[in-house]
Parts: C-alpha cells; sequence; structure tokens
C-alpha cells in the first residue's frame, strides 16, 4: 500500500512532475525568450543532471513513501535528453505507479512515439498555441510549422499514445485563435486545454493585462459552440473540465491567474539537476542530488523528502492576485510548468 504524506496545509503528494533537461529545441517567447536563451546561454553539464538511475531510485521512493501516482517527465523539452524511452521502462516497473505522462513540443514524436509507447509511457500533453505558421512561428522562435507538430501529434495518436493539447492564451499573441483551435482539435477528437499566460520565470516580462482569463476564453467558446461545466477526473485536477452540451467532447481551461488552485495542489517538481521544488512558483528548490550522491540509504533518503514535503506551505497563485510577486523564481525551461 502506498503511504499517504501531508503538507502544512494538509495537502497530499500525488503528482510528481521531473524534469530530464533544461534544454529546448524551441524558444518560445512567454518561456524561453530566443534574447536570453541565446548562443551563449550556458545549460546545465551533463554531468549536473541526474541520471536514469537516480531518477529511477528517487521516483521509487516517492512513490512508495510519499504516495506518488502520477509521473509527468518534462523539460524544457523532455525528447532532447538522449535515450529517453530507457527511463520510461525503468519507471514502468515501478510497483504502484498508475500513470505516466510527458509535456512535449512534439517535434520529435514522429522520431520517438512507438519507442515511447513501447517502454511503457501513456499518454503524452502537446503545446501548441496557434494554427497559423506566422503567429507560431514568431511564438516557438524558430519559424516551426504548425504541421510539424501536428506531425507529432499524429505520431503519438498512431502509436496509441493518450494525447492532450495544451494552448497557452495570451492577449494580443493568440487570443483570437481561441475558437478555431477549439473546432480543430474538438473535430480531431483532441481534448484541447487553455492556459492562463502565468509570471512563470524572470524573463517573460508578465503583465497582468496580457492575461486572456478563463471567463473570457469560455464566453468566446459558448457563443459559437455552447459548453457546460463537469466534474472533475480526480481531485487536484489542474484543469477544469467543460463539454460541448450534448456531446462527449471536452475542454479544459487551467486558471492558475483568475481562479487560482493551490488549495488542492497535489504536485511537486524535480528539475534536472535533482532539486526538489514544492511549488511552480518557487525561488529555490530542496538539492536531492547531493542526498542521492551521499551515502544516505532509500530510507534516510525518503525521510529527508517526507520532511520537506510536511513542511510545505507553497501557494503562490492564490497570493499573486493581480500583481507577481517580485522575487527571483525558477525558470519555466528548468522545473517543466
Ligand atoms: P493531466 O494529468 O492530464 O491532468 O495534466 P496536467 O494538467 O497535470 O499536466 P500538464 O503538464 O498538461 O499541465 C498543463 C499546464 O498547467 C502546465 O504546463 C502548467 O502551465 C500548468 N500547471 C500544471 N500544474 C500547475 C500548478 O501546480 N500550478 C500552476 N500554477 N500551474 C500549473
Ligand atoms: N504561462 C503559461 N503556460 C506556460 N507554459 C510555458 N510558459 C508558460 C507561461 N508563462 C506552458 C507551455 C507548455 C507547458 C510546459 O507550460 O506551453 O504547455
Ligand atoms: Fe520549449 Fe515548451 Fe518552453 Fe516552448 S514552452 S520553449 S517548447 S519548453
Ligand atoms: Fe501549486 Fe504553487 Fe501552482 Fe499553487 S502556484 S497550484 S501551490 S504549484
Amino acid at each position: 500500500m502506498n503511504q499517504s504524506v501531508y503538507d502544512a496545509l494538509k495537502r497530499p503528494l500525488r503528482d510528481l512532475r521531473i524534469s530530464v533537461t533544461d534544454k529546448c529545441n524551441f524558444r518560445c517567447t512567454y518561456c524561453m525568450p530566443a534574447e536570453i536563451f541565446g548562443p551563449d546561454y550556458q545549460f546545465l553539464p551533463k554531468e549536473q543532471l541526474l541520471s536514469f538511475d537516480e531518477i529511477e531510485r528517487l521516483a521509487n521512493i516517492f512513490v512508495k513513501d510519499l504516495g506518488v501516482q502520477k509521473i509527468r517527465i518534462t523539460g524544457g523539452e523532455p525528447l532532447m535528453r538522449r535515450d529517453l524511452p530507457i527511463l520510461i521502462q525503468k519507471l514502468r516497473n515501478i510497483d504502484g505507479l498508475e500513470d505516466i505522462a510527458m509535456t512535449t513540443n512534439a517535434s520529435l514524436l514522429p522520431k520517438y512515439a512507438k519507442d515511447l509507447k513501447e517502454a511503457g509511457l501513456d499518454r503524452v500533453s502537446v503545446s501548441l498555441d496557434s494554427l497559423n505558421d506566422e503567429v507560431f512561428g514568431k511564438i516557438n522562435g524558430r519559424g516551426v510549422t504548425v504541421q510539424k507538430v501536428l506531425d507529432g501529434i499524429d505520431a503519438a495518436s498512431n502509436a496509441g499514445l493518450g494525447v492532450k493539447i495544451n494552448m497557452v492564451v495570451k492577449k494580443g499573441m493568440n487570443d483570437h485563435e481561441v475558437i478555431p483551435m477549439a473546432k480543430f482539435f474538438r473535430e480531431k477528437g483532441h481534448i484541447l486545454r487553455f492556459i492562463e499566460y502565468m509570471d512563470v520565470g524572470n524573463s517573460n516580462n508578465w503583465k497582468y493585462d496580457e492575461v486572456y482569463t478563463k471567463k473570457q476564453i469560455l464566453e468566446d467558446i459558448h457563443k459559437v459552440m455552447p459548453i457546460e461545466p463537469i466534474e472533475p477526473n480526480y481531485t487536484g485536477e489542474v484543469a477544469t473540465r467543460y463539454r460541448y452540451i450534448g456531446t462527449k467532447e471536452e475542454i479544459g481551461v487551467i486558471s492558475s491567474v483568475s481562479d487560482a488552485f493551490c488549495s488542492t495542489c497535489n504536485r511537486a517538481r524535480v528539475s534536472a539537476e535533482g532539486k526538489l521544488f514544492t511549488c511552480l512558483f518557487a525561488s529555490n528548490g530542496h538539492d536531492l542530488r547531493s542526498l542521492v550522491r551521499s551515502d544516505r540509504n532509500d530510507t534516510q533518503l525518503a525521510d529527508e523528502v517526507v520532511g520537506i514535503w510536511r513542511g510545505r506551505r507553497d501557494r503562490y497563485s492564490e497570493e499573486r492576485g493581480s500583481k507577481s510577486v517580485n522575487r527571483k523564481k525558477v525558470e519555466m525551461s528548468h522545473i517543466g510548468g
């Protein structure tokens, strides 16, 4: 039986998000703007990354001793890490782990989808913010075409992976594409989730005025294709769900700015260099790599992680209001959203 461990605000830990690299082949303006993440940017050297064996050991502890049920692999772009299917296979063997997912920009899925499925990956969430090449090329900062991502989505689907689509909506950037995206993915049969633009990291120069809120998104869609709310799949689900009335087709909205969901937040994040972050907006992480590379045994390691979780009080999005809190925050590309 898995244990449950509760934090200081009585929240259990269920969902572990593990970043496997801080590199990405895109330069999305709201995440890794090219002016900051330029050719001279120093990404983490290989020896600083957790090895697959180290990740497996930690994951085991999180599942057995802390009650984690779901692991999501993130980046940067996780498929930039070589031999990723080998890690998936290791994780698949962990008893009690119910769900293995990955968040990806899909560009490398045509190459890896089949191997990932065979290794035991259950599903992917693909980021796509526009169906217009000019808009999308600008957002991704590398001129990558929409078709390239759609090919990745098809490759995942054909390989038997579950697929959801994530669209970050930012006012003036792509808010006019809420309806075209909704129509397109409704027809294609994939759940589309709209994400409010957030003040993660230190480089995107976030302003509240640029947030296209859940309310606006839902109003836009409802006018053209009427929707109604539906129950969450599980407690602490990040997206609130809606279905097109009279159908089984659904969408989701992730409203971390206008309607925060910290009170049920059961997520922890481990960065590629092995730091444990108890919030997406944390300034500092707890150095698990040093612990893993010390002579501590698994029980001692588990005790340290349990202690960190028990002390957790994070609720950044509920505290933020409409003003970004002025403190140094970890970059999105370090902890994968
Ligand atoms: P499912 O397992 O399919 O429900 O997916 P998920 O919503 O847990 O994962 P996904 O990576 O698709 O999440 C989508 C986006 O929601 C992330 O990339 C983040 O931008 C945002 N998000 C996820 N978790 C949190 C969170 O704890 N806090 C905040 N503020 N945003 C989050
Ligand atoms: N606000 C909201 N979502 C973001 N993502 C990256 N940066 C931001 C931001 N500032 C999303 C990506 C992807 C996931 C990793 O997080 O589009 O879906
Ligand atoms: Fe890369 Fe995803 Fe960040 Fe875009 S949002 S730069 S695809 S990690
Ligand atoms: Fe969880 Fe922090 Fe997001 Fe709130 S802001 S939901 S505490 S990760």
